[in-house]
């Protein structure tokens, strides 16, 4: 939803995590046969396929086009649209809006144009049932990204919104929507890819990360955030990212 470059075989084939563990914010939204949901940032469509497969009428909608192209392909016979929340406008309301690993990568002061979408396509009894990355998530990687990168001289800002709850309920809320769960959790994520599992993750999402690197110093820098991390974030088999998750139900 930001600058990176979204390869969508690479997020399918290396980091189908994301959508395995979706599974449980689906169970949370508990969609029922003919509701309308609306699924935000919905990637390739899988989630947004596991929601028709219980009966509902789903929309999904991502702003990257490679995204919604590969969810098209994958699944023809449902609807997706390439648009980007914080301008979309739901042409008929919704009883729910989903959003599973997408809000993060809105930049923070933008979440009042996104809540204001959801406020907006819910039906008056509507709900908003969603998870992203909460305050301190992935802390232990930005850290050593960003201290390699200051050590070298470059800018080491990441991109991502990663809200407490004592900051985004209040946003919600702002926006007519009553907070009926929130909870910031440690999850703990093993990264697929073994031993290259750190840098396959931060080739797919660390994009912003490393643009002013050019691509010989890159694998000097990514091999130095690993030798960093390895005493604490690799088990011996694999790399397990420091995840938090932020996740929340608010009734319209
Ligand atoms: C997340 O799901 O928490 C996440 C994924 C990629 C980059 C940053 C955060």
């Amino acid at each position: 939803m930001t600058g990176n470059d979204w390869d969508p075989d690479d997020y399918d084939e290396g980091h189908g995590f994301v959508h395995e563990h979706g599974q449980s914010v689906v169970d949370l939204l508990d969609p029922q046969p003919g509701e309308r949901v609306l699924d935000v940032g919905c990637g390739t469509g899988h989630l947004t396929a596991e929601i028709a497969d219980r009966g509902a009428e789903v929309v999904g909608i991502d702003a990257s086009p490679e995204m919604v192209t590969r969810a098209r392909e994958a699944y023809p016979d449902l609807t997706f649209e390439r648009v980007d929340v914080r301008s979309y406008a739901a042409e008929r309301p919704f009883d729910a809006v989903f959003s599973n690993a997408a809000l993060h990568w809105i930049p923070g002061p933008d979440h009042d144009a996104v809540l204001s979408t959801v406020a907006d396509a819910l039906t008056g009894t509507g709900r908003f049932v969603a998870e992203f990355g909460g305050a301190d998530n992935v802390a232990a990687i930005t850290d050593a990204v960003g201290a390699e990168l200051d050590a070298r001289g470059y800018d080491a800002a990441h991109p991502w919104y990663f809200p407490s709850i004592g900051e985004y309920a209040p946003r919600v809320e702002g926006h007519g929507l009553e907070l009926r769960l929130a909870r910031l959790f440690d999850r703990p994520t093993p990264l697929d890819g073994g031993e290259d599992g750190l840098r396959n993750w931060l080739g797919m999402f660390g994009d912003e990360f490393f643009a002013a690197v050019d691509d010989a110093e890159r694998d000097a820098v990514l091999s130095a955030v690993e030798e960093r991390l390895r005493p604490t974030l690799y088990d011996g088999d694999s790399w397990v990212a420091d995840y938090r998750r932020l996740r929340f139900v608010a009734d319209r």
